[in-house]
C-alpha cells in the first residue's frame, strides 16, 4: 500500500484539487484509492455527500487498515510539520510570495529524506515569468499543470476531472493525460 502526502503549508496551492484528481487517476489506472483529509471546513464531507466521486473520502484515519492500494492525505493549510510518509506530493502556484513557503517546506522535507514530487499548477503560459519558472522547474523534474477552468468546473459539483460529466470540456483529454502521467510516475517510478 502506497501512502501519499499532498502537502504544502500554504493554502490555495492546489492540494485538495491534486488529492482528489490523483485518487481518481489511481482508479483509472485500475487501483483503489482512499483520500483522507482532516478538513476543518468539512470540504471532504461535501465531496462525500455529493456522491460524485468513485472512491472514498473521509475526514479521519480509519480504525482498521483500509482495503486500498493508495492512501492520499490531503493536508490542511498551516500544517507546518513535514508529514510522516515517505512520499510527498507538493503542489505550488507560480507566485513569488508562495514560492518562499514551498522552498522552505521542500528543504525540510529533503532534510528528512522524503521523496518529493513537485507540481507547479495554475501556470499561465501567457505570462513570461510563469513560462520561465515552468521551464526551469520542469528541468528539475517538476510536473506542470496549466491554468484551466476544468478543475474549477469539476470542483463546483464535487467531481474529479475524470467524471463523464466533463467529457466535453475544453482540452479535457490533455488535463486527464497530465494527471495520469503524475499518478503513473508516483506509482511506478517513485519507490
Ligand atoms: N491548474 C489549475 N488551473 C486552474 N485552477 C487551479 C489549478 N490548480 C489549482 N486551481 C484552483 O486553485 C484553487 C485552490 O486549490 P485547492 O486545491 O483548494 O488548494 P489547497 O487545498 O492547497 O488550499 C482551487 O479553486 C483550484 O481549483
Ligand atoms: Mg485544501
Amino acid at each position: 500500500m502506497k501512502i501519499i502526502d499532498v502537502w504544502n503549508p500554504k493554502g490555495g496551492q492546489g492540494k485538495s484539487m491534486i488529492a482528489i484528481n490523483l485518487a481518481a487517476a489511481t482508479l483509472e489506472l485500475g487501483k483503489k484509492a482512499l483520500v483522507i483529509c482532516q478538513d476543518p471546513q468539512g470540504t471532504s464531507t461535501l465531496y462525500q455527500k455529493s456522491g460524485n466521486l468513485p472512491f472514498e473520502i473521509t475526514d479521519a484515519i480509519p480504525k482498521s487498515k483500509p482495503d486500498v492500494d493508495v492512501i492520499i492525505f490531503d493536508h490542511q493549510a498551516a500544517d507546518w510539520e513535514v508529514p510522516e510518509g515517505k512520499l510527498i506530493v507538493m503542489p505550488l502556484k507560480p507566485a513569488r510570495d508562495q514560492y518562499a513557503t514551498y522552498i522552505d517546506a521542500h528543504k525540510r522535507a529533503q532534510a528528512k529524506s522524503k521523496q518529493v514530487v513537485t507540481i507547479l499548477t495554475d501556470v499561465d503560459y501567457r505570462r513570461k515569468g510563469e513560462r520561465k519558472l515552468a521551464k526551469l522547474m520542469e528541468k528539475e523534474g517538476a510536473f506542470i499543470l496549466p491554468s484551466s477552468g476544468v478543475y474549477g468546473r469539476a470542483a463546483e459539483h464535487y467531481r474529479s476531472i475524470f467524471d463523464d460529466a466533463l467529457n466535453r470540456s475544453n482540452l479535457i483529454r490533455d488535463r486527464r493525460r497530465e494527471m495520469l502521467q503524475i499518478m503513473t510516475h508516483v506509482l511506478i517510478e517513485v519507490k
